[in-house]
């Protein structure tokens, strides 16, 4: 079935409201609350239960957002109740709860990276389509507003034929503002690692599948140390690269460039450049849901700001949920789902192995572009 089908039409047809999808959320730590107010922003989710392996956390959690239930994480997943885990563990601990979740028969969505080695993540696609359960994965930012009207100006021809593209995430890492941010410096995170996916994911939404693709990556500084309180002066050592620069060759023939890194004080670098036969496009911050649009085609002097066409443009992780939670109900496919993160995971590992070995490295899987959003998804209470 197609996705252009409007969500909020088949959600009360013939007046029958759609049966809310109910919700138990694993992991409670630092982004939990945004996927919690999620129960309240979008009508067909319903968070019903959350765990963490620290229960203390999962009952201020429940407390906070009026959830009926925390629990230990065997008792959420034996609910019989709820129908998607959401797992916002960290990166290290998402693929067992994937396998858990799914293990025990429920629909899994979680935080990026869907997990850390591809074979995890294999394992977790390949289990679920045995079982006729969806995967969804963050990020979803590529759902947002700016980007949604990035697509919509790339679909209705506004830059022509998509050419040539460039990311650049730069910055002097998190340890200015994050009080521990030593997990930032180890495998399965760093600037690729945490970051990447979002514009990596924005590149795939905006431009499609990548057949293959070359990186360099270096560990500059094998020490790094915490200069926020109230950890100032704590060293910790540093045991993924951190600096990634990396081309990208689609298969529809446009080439990419990216670069993500916490060794560099200072850019001018923007975030996102797209490149047509006929114009160029300016695409904000992968990692917000709104942010400026600007648009030069080749008769405009200059660059010219471009009023957003899509909603939900404020922060609205759980966008990528929520649209999974319709597609249970109504059938349909959804957008942020295994296979689409799947791709970006490869990519991102892609960039280390060319680097090592020196020579491209050639993708083995693909993805369709995500459908869309429609233009008047959110004005109409979706
Ligand atoms: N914090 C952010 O701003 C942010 C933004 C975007 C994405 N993310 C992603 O969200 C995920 C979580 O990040 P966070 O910042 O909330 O981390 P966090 O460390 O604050 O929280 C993680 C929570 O998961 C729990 N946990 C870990 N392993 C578990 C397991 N096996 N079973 C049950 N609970 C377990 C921990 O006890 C902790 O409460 C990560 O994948 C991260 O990349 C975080």
């Amino acid at each position: 079935m197609s996705l252009l089908v409007r969500p909020q039409i088949q959600n009360n047809v013939g007046g029958v409201q759609v049966k809310k999808v109910k919700v138990g959320i694993i992991g409670c730590g630092n982004i939990s609350s945004v996927y919690f107010e999620a129960g309240s922003k979008f009508n067909i989710l319903e968070i019903v239960a959350c765990a963490d392996l620290d229960l203390a956390r999962a009952q201020d959690k429940a407390e906070e957002f009026h959830i009926p239930k925390a629990c230990s994480v065997e008792e959420l997943l034996a609910d019989p109740e709820i129908e998607i885990v959401v797992n916002l563990t960290i990166p290290s601990a998402h693929a067992e709860i994937h396998m858990r979740a799914l293990e025990a028969g429920k629909h899994t969505y979680g935080e990026k990276p869907l997990a850390i080695e591809l074979e995890d993540a294999q394992r977790i696609l390949a289990f679920a389509k045995s079982k006729g359960l969806l995967v969804g994965s963050a990020p979803d930012t590529f759902l947002g507003g700016g980007i949604q009207t990035c697509r919509k100006l790339i679909d209705d021809g506004w830059i022509g034929k998509p050419i040539a593209a460039s990311a650049c995430m730069m910055s002097r890492g998190p340890e200015s503002f994050h009080p521990n941010p030593d997990f930032l410096y180890q495998k399965g995170a760093g600037p690729m690692f945490d970051i990447g996916p979002y514009y990596l994911a924005a590149f795939v939404n905006l431009i499609g599948p990548v057949r293959r693709i070359a990186g360099a990556a270096q560990t500059t500084f094998h020490e790094r140390m915490v200069t926020c309180e109230p950890n100032y002066g704590r060293k910790f050592p540093v045991e993924t690269p951190t600096h990634i620069s990396g081309t990208l060759e689609f298969e529809n023939g446009a080439i990419g460039t990216i670069t993500t890194s916490f060794d560099v004080w200072g850019t001018r670098s923007p975030n996102i450049e797209i490149h047509g036969t006929e114009g160029s496009l300016i695409v904000p911050d992968p990692n917000q849901f709104g942010g400026t649009v600007y648009l030069k085609r080749r008769d405009y002097a200059e660059f010219k700001e471009v009023p957003l066409t899509h909603g939900f443009t404020s922060n609205s992780r759980g966008l990528g949920l929520m649209d999974m939670a319709y597609a249970i109900r109504n059938g349909t496919e959804h957008r942020a789902d295994g296979e689409f993160a799947y791709h970006v995971l490869e990519l991102m590992h892609g960039f280390f192995i060319s680097s090592e070995e020196g020579k491209y490295y050639e993708t083995k899987s693909t993805c369709k572009k995500p459908e869309p959003f429609l233009l008047d998804m959110q004005k109409n209470g979706f």
